[in-house]
């Protein structure tokens, strides 16, 4: 699928923690032979790192300086699109509950984001992408061709959150991941640098009832309108 000028779309996703946003971006990506880039990857990496090198996000110039260290990658295994640290695949690690409990604080600082957006930029190449995250369509593509920004119930979501925890037999308890949901919201939603919010052009998705098949449809059914304009 290209726009009108024949050129291959940058399709922005953004929404809350858990409501199906990276699922929904892999398939559509797949759906339209586009790349995919799960930008939350990327701030959970960032502070796996911090975190196995004790580095203390209080204090500007060991941020700056651990950032200098960071090289992340994503390659597709098997089907599979996986994150890598500084050459090791991380995965499995950047999905624990250690990772989520800091990734947000993490995530609101400046340094931070200005390293990884300018990263997420130079991932929009020739081909079609898309991107899934909590600022794409706001400030890392704030002229996407399709602006998707979804939400659902929290408790709906956590409890997808920890069906997925379980099935990856990772450790969870669901008042804990309902509390660690409640927690990113508020820290996403309320920085003070790029918060997660809907970009004035971007279509809202409420998919607390919705089936991943139905999510996808509506999509896939939305872009082509957007498209066909
Ligand atoms: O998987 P989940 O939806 O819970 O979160 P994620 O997409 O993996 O993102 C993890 C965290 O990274 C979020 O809670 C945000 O704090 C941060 N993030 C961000 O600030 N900006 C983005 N573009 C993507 C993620």
């Amino acid at each position: 699928m290209v726009s009108k000028h024949n050129k291959p779309l940058t399709i922005a996703i953004d929404g809350f923690s858990s409501c199906g946003k990276s699922t929904l971006a892999k398939q559509i990506a797949k759906e339209l032979g586009y790349i995919f880039v799960d930008s939350g990857a990327m701030y959970r990496a960032v502070t796996l790192y911090f975190l196995e090198h004790s580095i203390k996000i209080e204090d500007p110039v060991e941020v700056q300086d651990a950032l200098e260290h960071i090289e992340i990658r994503f390659e597709n295994q098997d089907g599979i699109n996986t994150t890598f640290l500084n050459g090791k695949n991380v995965e499995a690690e950047i999905r624990s509950l250690a990772v989520s409990s800091l990734v947000s604080e993490v995530a609101a600082l400046p340094a931070v984001r200005k390293k990884l957006v300018a990263l997420q930029r130079l991932m929009k190449g020739r081909e079609g992408l898309v991107m899934d995250g909590r600022d794409i369509g706001t400030v890392v593509f704030p002229d996407a061709d399709v602006k998707i920004f979804i939400t659902a119930d929290p408790i709906v979501r956590a409890q997808r959150r920890y069906n997925e925890l379980l099935a990856k037999k990772q450790n969870a308890d669901l008042h804990e991941v309902i509390s660690n949901l409640a927690h990113r919201d508020k820290i996403d939603t309320e920085r003070k640098d790029s918060p997660l919010r809907q970009a004035d052009d971007a279509w809202l998705l409420d998919n607390t009832h919705l089936t991943i098949s139905e999510q996808f449809d509506a999509v896939l059914g939305k872009i082509s309108e957007i498209i066909g304009k």
